[in-house]
C-alpha cells in the first residue's frame, strides 16, 4: 500500500477522527490544539483507506546517550490506525518504512513506547530494562519541606522548560527529544497539569522543575509526575521537598525511579505504608514494567560508542533482522542483519565479515540491542531472548561487557 507525508490541509480532520477512535483525544479545543502541535512537531507518514488517511506513524528526532556519547536517535512517537485500518499489516509496514527512512538519514538507534510486548519485536525492537514506578505519600519522603516557594510555569515557558530538560543530569541510556514543541503539546493536552520549579540558572534560566497532573478526579490526588528535570542532588531533593509541602492535602504521587535512583531510599518505612494502604486507591507500591523498546539501526556507529578499556572481547556476530521482511525490496536500508566481526575494548568496532578463529554469537537485532545497551547480561538473554553462543563467550561477555543499566528518563 502506498504511503505519503501527512498533509495538514488534507488530513487534519482524519487525524482527529483516528485519535478519537483510539481514545487518545476528546472532542475539545485544547485536545485538538495539542494534536495540531504534535503533528507540527513530528514528521508523520500516512496510509489511506477509502480515500482518507487511516493509519499513521509519527517520529521525532533526538539523541540517546550511550556512556559519554549522544547517538542520533529516531523516536517513534506514535503508531495509530483508525477503526477501518486495522489488521491489514499497514501499521507494521508503515512503521518499518519510517524507521528505514530515519536510519538512511543518520539515526543510529530507534526507540518507542509500546502498547504491549511482541508487536514491535517483529521489527527488531528489544525491550529496555524494567522501569520502576512508585506511588508514594508525600509525607513519607525523607527530605525536608521546600524552604522557599517554587515558581509556577506555564505554556509561555515551554522553551525554557525544554532547555532545562535537555540540560538535565546525564545518564547512560538517556533519551533527549530535540523539539521544544513536544513540551508544549504535552502541557496543552492536559488542562489540569501544572509545573513548579526554580530559576537558579545563569540569566534566570529554569534550573529545575517538576510537572504534575492530577491522576483522576478529586482534591487529594494521587498526582502523576510526568516530567522532572534536575541536575544536582540539591535540586532533586528540593523538588521532592515541593511535593512534600503539598502533603497535607495530596496523599499520593506516582513517580518513576529517577534516573535509576531508588525511590525506596527516600521513603520512610515503605513496607508499613504498603501494608496500611493495601487495596486503597492511594495504595503505596512500586510497579516494575518495561514499556520502551529500542533497536540498533547503525551497528558500526553503535558499537564504536562503547569504549570498554580492558574488555578484550572479539567475536563473530551472526545477526538476523526481521525488519527486512517488512520493507520493499528496493529499500535503501534493510536493517543490520548479516555477518559481522565485533570487538569491544578501548576502541570498539563492528565490520562486515567473518573470522574463523573467533567464537560466534547468534542473535536477532532486538536481543543484541539489549546486550549492547547494557543492564541485561548475555547469560540471561541466552535464556529468555534470541541470543546464543558458546558457553565461554557468554561467560566472557557476562564478566567483561559491563555497562551501567540504561535509564530512559522520558516518556513518549
Ligand atoms: C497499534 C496499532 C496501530 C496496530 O494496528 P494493526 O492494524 O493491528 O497492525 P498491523 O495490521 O500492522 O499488525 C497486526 C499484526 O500484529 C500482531 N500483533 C498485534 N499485537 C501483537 C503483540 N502484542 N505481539 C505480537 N503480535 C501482535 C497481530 O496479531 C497481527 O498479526 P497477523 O497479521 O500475523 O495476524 C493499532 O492497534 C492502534 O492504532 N492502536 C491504538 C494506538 C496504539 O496503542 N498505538 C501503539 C502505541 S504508539
Amino acid at each position: 500500500m502506498e504511503s505519503r507525508d501527512f498533509d495538514p490541509g488534507r488530513d487534519a480532520d482524519a487525524m482527529c477522527r483516528i485519535w478519537r477512535e483510539i481514545g487518545w483525544l476528546e472532542d475539545k479545543k485544547s485536545h485538538r490544539e495539542s494534536l495540531s502541535l504534535y503533528l507540527e512537531a513530528c514528521r508523520t507518514r500516512v496510509c489511506e483507506v477509502h480515500g482518507e488517511a487511516e493509519i499513521a506513524v509519527s517520529t521525532l528526532p533526538g539523541t540517546m546517550r550511550v556512556l559519554d556519547q549522544e547517538l542520533p536517535l529516531s523516536v517513534v512517537a506514535g503508531v495509530y490506525a483508525g477503526r477501518v485500518g486495522r489488521q491489514q499489516g499497514h501499521a507494521t509496514t508503515l512503521t518499518a518504512e519510517c524507521v528505514a527512512r530515519d536510519a538512511v538519514e543518520g539515526a543510529a538507534v530507534s526507540t518507542l513506547g509500546i502498547f504491549d510486548s511482541g508487536f514491535y519485536d517483529r521489527l527488531g525492537f528489544g525491550l529496555a530494562p524494567l522501569g520502576r514506578s512508585a506511588t508514594i505519600d508525600p509525607r513519607s519522603l525523607k527530605v525536608p519541606r521546600a524552604t522557599r516557594p517554587p515558581l509556577r510555569f506555564g505554556l509561555d515557558d515551554a522553551e525554557a522548560l525544554h532547555a532545562c530538560h535537555l540540560a538535565r543530569r546525564p545518564i547512560h541510556g538517556q533519551v533527549k527529544i530535540s523539539d521544544a514543541r513536544r513540551i508544549r503539546y504535552e502541557m496543552n493536552f492536559n488542562e489540569e497539569a501544572f509545573v513548579l520549579g526554580y530559576r537558579d540558572g545563569s540569566d534566570d534560566a529554569i534550573s529545575h522543575f517538576i510537572a504534575l497532573s492530577p491522576d483522576g478526579k478529586g482534591e487529594h490526588g494521587p498526582y502523576l509526575v510526568w516530567i522532572i528535570s534536575w541536575s544536582t542532588r540539591e535540586q532533586f531533593l528540593e523538588l521532592l521537598g515541593v511535593l512534600k509541602s503539598l502533603g497535607d492535602q495530596v496523599h499520593g504521587f506516582r513517580i518513576q525511579d529517577q534516573q535509576g535512583i531508588s525511590m525506596q531510599d527516600l521513603v520512610d518505612r515503605p513496607f508499613t505504608w504498603y501494608r496500611v494502604t493495601r487495596d486503597s486507591p492511594f495504595q503505596k507500591r512500586t510497579l516494575a514494567l518495561s514499556s520502551m523498546q529500542n533497536r540498533i539501526c547503525d551497528l558500526p556507529r553503535c558499537v564504536e560508542a562503547v569504549s570498554l578499556p580492558g574488555a578484550d572481547l572479539a567475536f563473530n556476530l551472526q545477526l538476523s533482522d526481521p525488519i527486512a521482511d517488512h520493507l520493499p525490496g528496493d529499500s535503501a536500508w534493510r536493517g543490520v542483519g548479516g555477518d559481522w566481526i565485533v570487538r569491544f575494548d578501548a576502541t570498539s568496532s563492528a565490520r562486515p565479515g567473518r573470522d574463523d578463529d573467533l567464537p560466534t554469537l547468534e542473535a536477532d537485532v532486538g536481543a543484541f540491542t539489549r546486550l549492547w545497551l547494557g543492564g541485561q547480561p548475555a547469560g540471561n538473554l541466552s535464556i529468555s531472548a534470541n541470543l546464543r553462543g558458546p558457553a565461554e563467550l557468554i561467560d566472557a561477555l557476562d564478566r567483561r561487557y559491563l555497562l551501567p543499566t540504561p535509564r530512559i528518563d522520558d516518556n513518549y
